[in-house]
């Protein structure tokens, strides 16, 4: 059954869920990623200077396909395409194939800003040759104590100082694991709260928290 995003001008984008969970436990829409692109429809100001994006842990590949469709209506200067990378494990790798190569049939493979790449990264896995990137979003991806240090170490690999933002969206579900995330998270990087009034008035939650994070060292 598809998830039907609608965007805030009346279009809308069919996600494909695999409600079989073949694909994992990204096989499913999560509420966290509908929070983050509802919050950079509302501040697409965030993403004009952005030129290479990685989403981490993209389930259906709804988030980073809906902030490329965003970047592909912004009105951009420049010639050089936005290099839009989502990544997950290989597991869930042919649903966001099926998710975007729907996205591209829909366009007739015609987007003027944007290019989507699928590729794996596995956290538990030594990165190979990654680029840094001036854009990282990641939603409902803190939820596995055993995956803290290895996700830590991911963001690290893709991120620099004063280049970097990372956006973070996760549905609180166990206080004291996710805390222990961010305690682990201040190693290296800062990070704060991205306020309420920032965020679509409909699409937020008491318990889903936006946070914006940077590296400081
Ligand atoms: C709760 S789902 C969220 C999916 C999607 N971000 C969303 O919000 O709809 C967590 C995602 O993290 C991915 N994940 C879990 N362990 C991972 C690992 N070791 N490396 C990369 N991704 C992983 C899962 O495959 C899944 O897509």
């Amino acid at each position: 059954m598809s998830y039907i995003y609608h965007f805030n001008d009346g279009s809308q984008l069919d996600i494909i869920q695999d409600l079989n969970g073949n694909s994992g436990i990204g096989s499913t829409v999560w509420d966290s990623s509908l929070i983050l692109c509802k919050f950079f429809e509302k501040n697409p100001s965030l993403l004009l200077k952005k030129n290479v994006v990685y989403e981490l842990g993209s389930g259906t590949g709804i988030s980073g396909l809906v902030l490329g469709m965003i970047m592909e209506n912004l009105k951009r200067s420049q010639t050089k395409k936005v290099q839009i990378t989502l990544t997950d494990k290989e597991v869930a790798l042919s649903l966001i194939k099926l998710n975007l190569n729907n996205l591209l049939t829909k366009y007739n493979s015609n987007l003027k800003s944007v290019d989507f790449n699928v590729t794996k990264l596995d956290w538990l896995e030594k990165g190979v040759g990654y680029d840094v990137a001036d854009l990282i979003i990641l939603t409902d991806c803190v939820h596995w104590e055993n995956l803290f240090d290895p996700l830590i170490e991911t963001l690290s690999n893709l991120s620099q100082k004063s280049v970097t933002e990372i956006y973070l969206v996760y549905e609180q579900r166990n206080f004291d694991c996710e805390a222990k995330f961010f305690i682990k998270l201040s190693n290296k990087f800062k990070f704060s709260l991205v306020n309420n009034s920032e965020l679509d008035p409909v699409f937020r939650a008491e318990d889903i928290f936006v946070f914006k994070i940077e590296k400081k060292i």
